[in-house]
């Protein structure tokens, strides 16, 4: 494997009411040393400005895209049907939700051919841990702060006493 430093993850979401969840998934990504870029991008309000950023992923430099969205969530689904970086898509269960079923289905129902790796309801963390995976297939030292995080789970599980 070879350590190549400048992976870096796109953290979008579809309104800036999402961010008390997704930040989660940026303090994670931060624990990891990986850097990220964080931006609103609706898309059903901005749909022209999610194609942009979807069609321009790759060349902006990304590895890996993770898009949050509440609601009739297309945002995931609409970056990955552009992009061909993995998309790894947070359902959130908004203000707007009916009980946060609605944007998981969204997500997670993606037609054969267009693959979005949902992670769990609000489930931001998951998503920045995944990221970190996928880099760590290539990175070295993203590998080795993932297998620490994973020791430090363990040993965080053998010392609960009841
Ligand atoms: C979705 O609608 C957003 O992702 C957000 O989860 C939800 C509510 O958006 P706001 O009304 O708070 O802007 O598109």
């Amino acid at each position: 494997m070879t350590n190549l430093h400048n992976s870096k993850v796109g953290i979008i979401m579809g309104s800036n009411s999402d961010l008390k969840v997704m930040e989660a998934a940026a303090k994670i990504l931060k624990e990891f040393d990986i850097e990220y870029e964080m931006s609103v991008v609706s898309a059903h309000r901005t749909p022209e400005a999610m194609m942009e950023y979807a069609k321009n992923a790759r060349a902006s430099g990304f590895t890996v895209i993770i898009a949050g969205a509440g609601g009739a969530a297309h945002l995931p689904g609409m970056v990955a049907a552009v992009s061909t970086l993995p998309v790894i898509g947070v359902p959130i269960k908004s203000i707007n939700s009916i009980d946060g079923w609605d944007s998981v289905l969204s997500i997670l129902q993606m037609p054969a051919g267009v693959p979005v790796a949902t992670v769990a309801l609000d489930g931001a963390k998951n998503a920045g841990i995944l990221a970190a995976e996928i880099i760590g297939t290539f990175d070295e030292s993203v590998a080795s702060k993932l297998q620490q995080y994973k020791n430090a789970l363990k040993t965080k599980v053998q010392e609960m006493k009841i």
